[in-house]
C-alpha cells in the first residue's frame, strides 16, 4: 500500500471524444472526488486533442484513465503518455487496442481453444446472407470497435440483416456478426490479480442495450451471482486467462455468457470498465469488502512507473 503523497500529482483523464464520453465524464468525476477524499493530489482533464499541453502545464507526475471507448481505452492515450513518461492505471498499448477490437479477441481466444461464439465478418451487403446460412438466427451484428451496446442489433429475421448491417456500419470500422448465445449474461471484473465476485444481468430486453445499461430501472443485477463457489472459481480462472491472453493488465472486466447447457462464452473485455459508484466494478468490490474509494487507490496502485 502506498500513501497519497507517493502518487504525486494525478491527472484523472475523461471525457474524450469517443461515443461514451458522457459516461466517462460521470466515471472521472466519481474518481476524482474517491482520490481527493483521500488527500490526494488530484485534478481533472478534460481530454481533447491538446491532452498533452493540459498534462504538461499540470505538471502531472502520473494519470488515472477514466475514458471510455476510442482514443481512451484502445490504446491512443496510453501510448501518448508513454512517449511523455507519465505512469498510467491499467492495461498497456498493446492490451488496450486489442480488447478495443472484439474481432482481433475473439481471434486470440479461438487461436487458444478458448470459448467465444462463432462469427463472420460483414464487409459487403451481400455477407449478410452468407452470415445468416453460416451462424443461423437469431445472431447479432456489432461493430467491433464500439463500446456501451452501440451499433448492436439482434437479428431474428433474415430480412433484417441488411438494417442491422447498416446501423453497425455507420459507427465506422469492421463490422461481425456473432452467433447468438441463448442463457444469461454474466462479468467478472479483475483487480490486479483478483478475480472479483461475478454480476449476473438481468434485463427484460432483447439484450442489454444502452437503454438497459443506462437508463432502465428494470435492470438486475445480482452479486453474489447464484453460482456456486467452486462453478465460479473454475469460470473465474477461465476470465483471468481470456483478459490475461488479450495482454490485458491492472483492472478489467470480462463480459460473457452461459448458455442453456452451462457452456461459458466469452464475449468482450473491457479495459476500462464503467467507474460510476452505481456501475459494475465497483459493485463487485463492495461485494468483496472494498468500498468505491478502496477500490479507486487500489486501481491507482496499478500505475506502474514504466520500466
Ligand atoms: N453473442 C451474443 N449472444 C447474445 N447476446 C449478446 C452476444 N453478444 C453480445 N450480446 C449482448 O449485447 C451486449 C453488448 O455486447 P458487447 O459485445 O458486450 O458490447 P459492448 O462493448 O457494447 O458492451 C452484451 O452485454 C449482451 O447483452
Ligand atoms: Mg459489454
Amino acid at each position: 500500500m502506498s500513501t497519497a503523497k507517493d502518487f504525486g500529482r494525478v491527472a484523472v483523464l475523461m471525457g474524450g471524444w469517443s461515443a461514451e464520453r458522457e459516461i466517462s465524464l460521470q466515471s472521472g468525476e466519481a474518481v476524482l472526488q474517491a482520490l481527493r477524499r483521500q488527500q490526494v493530489d488530484a485534478q481533472r482533464i478534460d481530454v481533447d486533442h491538446e491532452v498533452a499541453a493540459a498534462l504538461r502545464a499540470m505538471q502531472a507526475d502520473r494519470a488515472f484513465i477514466a475514458l471510455h471507448g476510442r482514443g481512451g481505452e484502445d490504446g491512443v492515450i496510453q501510448g501518448l503518455l508513454e512517449a511523455m513518461d507519465i505512469p498510467y492505471t491499467g492495461t498497456g498499448v498493446l492490451g488496450s487496442a486489442i480488447a478495443m477490437d472484439k474481432l482481433r479477441s475473439k481471434q486470440i481466444w479461438r487461436a487458444q481453444g478458448l470459448p467465444t461464439p462463432d462469427h463472420m465478418v460483414l464487409k459487403y451487403a451481400q455477407d449478410c446472407h452468407e452470415a445468416v446460412q453460416q451462424l443461423g438466427l437469431p445472431l447479432i451484428v456489432k461493430p467491433v470497435m464500439e463500446g456501451s451496446s452501440i451499433g448492436m442489433t439482434k437479428v431474428e429475421a433474415a430480412a433484417d440483416m441488411e438494417a442491422a448491417w447498416q446501423a453497425a456500419v455507420a459507427c465506422g470500422g469492421v463490422v461481425i456478426a456473432e452467433k447468438w448465445i441463448d442463457g444469461e449474461e454474466y462479468t467478472a471484473a479483475i483487480l490486479q490479480d483478483r478475480v472479483l465476485p461475478m454480476i449476473r444481468l438481468r434485463t427484460p430486453h432483447a439484450f442489454y442495450d444502452f437503454d438497459a445499461k443506462y437508463r432502465a430501472r428494470d435492470t438486475q443485477y445480482l452479486c453474489p451471482c447464484g453460482l456456486d463457489a467452486d462453478r465460479e472459481a473454475v469460470l473465474g480462472e477461465l476470465m483471468r486467462q481470456a483478459f490475461e491472453l488479450l495482454s490485458a493488465s491492472g483492472w478489467g472486466r470480462v463480459d460473457f455468457m452461459l448458455d442453456g447447457a452451462g457452456q461459458p462464452w466469452l464475449i468482450e473485455v473491457n479495459t476500462v470498465p464503467g467507474m460510476t459508484d452505481h456501475s459494475l466494478v465497483p459493485m463487485a468490490a463492495k461485494q468483496a469488502g472494498m468500498d468505491f474509494d478502496q477500490l479507486v487507490m487500489q486501481i491507482l496502485e496499478t500505475s506502474h512507473v514504466a520500466a
